[in-house]
């Protein structure tokens, strides 16, 4: 609906808004909190300052404006007061606009990608480490970037930029020689892998030679040798189990695993490139290319003894991506901690003068702590992810078997439940806010929570179910939804499309949690207020299919974090 009237605004105003964008007049609006304010609410200041105007002339100003505009008769009123511009809406109008224009069946998204290409390098985790809550993060966050974008009409390339080369292998293979076997590994899988690592860590401080070692089977590795390569290819067959058991049990995919590995042979062509275009120094025996007009430390490409680094392949990577798939974006969602990373790989595809590296996006999230304490498993300070998984499904079974244990398909809504709890405190949280892990807190049910969402879902189904699904849509006598809970419930629904926007502009799933939240709670109100199944037939029609369009919001919404909703729980 903000859509409708800032078009309105915009359109009536045009003659004056020369400097301003119809984008900025929607952003401006606001839903005043106290509805005697209006329905709408456009703050004055920034327009004053733009056209050098008081507040008070300018909301004038547009006010008479958007009055001789309003054919249509969408407001009821206009009032201008202390610089705000507080807009009315005609229920019944922007009732009948919300419901037949503005309902189509994508609810109008699909354009907007018109089948552009975005790359979206999220999940990303390192082989034979484990996977624990921290990573949960780049994986929900890009899932959910994800499907939002393919719902705008975008096509989405997932990658899968797994950490599987540097020296760290060298150091593994000798530990594994040294003090494990192949049966413990297959047994164990990561948290063996893990063992040795840190046990190589601690032997290595005695004695360095086991550093030197390592260094000669990583060489190994970047020379191709046979036995190399094939203990770190199964070393990352048997981290892949253990990251795809985690996929699997949150519904995600990916259409390439492209790791870091992938990118070393493509790494010659890069530095052969850099030197063309003289952008490469020496430094210390090590080759990089200069960034410290920018303020930034140098990017490193080769190291001393030759072999790439994460930069350098991540730099190749691109090159390669942009090549293969002609992306309109490329959108790398990893922690804040990584900001400089990306900061300097977009610098040096603009130095190697690129137009497109405006396209590339980092999106950071901030910290997972436990107690205060920043996740590692040197310290013991971790939660693994498949841990986690398994102790809120099984909660959610608990809690059905206590509350409904009649539940057909017990296990399957117990996972629903479960797995949406987490995905929903992961992403209700703004990405960039550092997050405390409580377990009482992730693998609560109620409040702002999925499972209140959910259930939410459920219980608007269970009215439609009772009343046989009998209605009709093309039958809503629309003058029967004014009283105040039914127009606050289809306000917000109207507000979806624009939710979803939001969401993608700011690469902000958070958006979408938070609305699912506040139309939830409208949605209960209207419940409580509202009866339906006993309604006169006429009005009872017409509040059905407010029921039916709140049940297919709340699951579009819920599938864009990644959440399915049961249909009964
Ligand atoms: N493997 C890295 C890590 O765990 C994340 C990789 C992110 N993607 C990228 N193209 N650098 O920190």
């Amino acid at each position: 609906m903000k859509g409708i009237l800032s078009e309105l605004i915009y359109e009536s105003s045009l003659e004056k808004f020369k400097e301003i964008t119809k984008e900025e007049i929607k952003n401006l609006l606001e839903t005043p909190a106290n509805p005697m304010f209006g329905d709408y609410s456009l703050p004055c200041f920034y327009l004053a300052k733009v056209y050098k105007m008081a507040p008070k002339s300018i909301a004038e100003d547009i006010e008479a404006a958007v009055k001789s505009k309003d054919t249509e008769g969408l407001l009821t009123d206009i009032k201008v007061v202390n610089g705000f511009l507080n807009f009315y809406l005609n229920s019944e109008v922007h009732l009948k606009k919300l419901i037949f224009d503005g309902r189509k069946e994508d609810f109008g998204c699909k354009k907007i990608g018109d089948g552009r290409i975005v790359c979206i390098d999220y999940s990303s985790p390192n082989i034979a480490k484990n996977f624990h809550v921290g990573h949960l993060r780049t994986t929900l966050i890009g899932n959910s970037l994800y499907r939002i974008f393919s719902n705008l009409g975008y096509q989405v390339i997932r990658i899968n930029h797994l950490g599987d080369w540097g020296t760290q292998f060298g150091k593994l293979i000798v530990a594994y020689r040294k003090w494990s076997t192949k049966e413990e590994v297959e047994e164990k899988g990561i948290e063996e892998l893990l063992r040795i690592y840190i046990k190589f860590n601690q032997e290595s401080e005695q004695h360095p030679e086991l550093k030197e070692e390592a260094r000669s089977w990583f060489v190994k590795m970047e020379q191709g040798e046979a036995e190399a390569i094939s203990i770190w290819k199964w070393f990352k067959e048997i981290s892949m189990l253990e990251f795809e058991r985690i996929y699997r049990m949150l519904g995600i995919s990916f259409d390439y695993y492209t790791g870091e590995s992938f990118y070393m042979d493509k790494v010659p062509d890069l530095v052969q490139e850099l030197k063309e275009k003289h952008l490469l120094k020496q430094s210390d025996g090590a080759q990089i290319v200069e960034l410290d007009h920018f303020g930034m430390a140098p990017c490193m490409i080769l190291k001393k003894d030759g072999g790439s680094i994460y930069h350098s392949r991540d730099i190749a990577a691109v090159l390669y991506r942009k090549k293969q798939y002609h992306f309109d974006k490329c959108i790398y969602v990893t922690g804040l901690e990584q900001k400089l990373h990306f900061e300097q790989i977009f610098q040096v595809i603009q130095l190697m003068g690129y137009e497109w590296h405006q396209d590339l996006i980092h999106v950071p999230y901030g910290l997972v702590r436990l107690q205060g304490v920043k996740l590692s498993s040197r310290t013991g300070t971790i939660v693994y992810a498949e841990e986690l998984l398994a102790e809120a499904i099984r909660r959610a079974y608990e809690l059905i078997q206590q509350k409904n244990p009649g539940l057909e398909k017990k296990e399957e809504v117990a996972n629903q439940i479960g797995i949406g709890a987490i995905i929903f405190h992961d992403l209700f949280h703004q990405r960039i806010k550092d997050v405390d892990f409580s377990w009482d807190e992730v693998l609560s049910f109620e409040g702002t929570t999925g499972p209140y969402v959910q259930y939410t879902y459920a219980r608007a189904k269970s009215i439609l179910k009772k009343a046989e699904n009998k209605f009709k849509k093309d039958k809503v006598d629309v003058s029967l939804l004014k009283e105040d809970a039914t127009y606050s419930l289809i306000k917000i629904l109207s507000e979806y499309k624009e939710v979803i926007y939001e969401a993608a502009n700011r690469y902000e799933p958070s958006v979408i949690a938070r609305y699912t939240i506040s139309l939830s709670t409208v949605f209960n109100k209207f419940y409580q207020e509202c009866n339906i199944l006993n309604a006169e037939e006429r009005l009872k029609n017409a509040r059905l299919f407010v029921v039916d369009l709140t049940c297919e919001i709340i699951k579009d919404a819920m599938g864009l974090l990644g959440i399915e909703c049961p249909e009964e729980m």
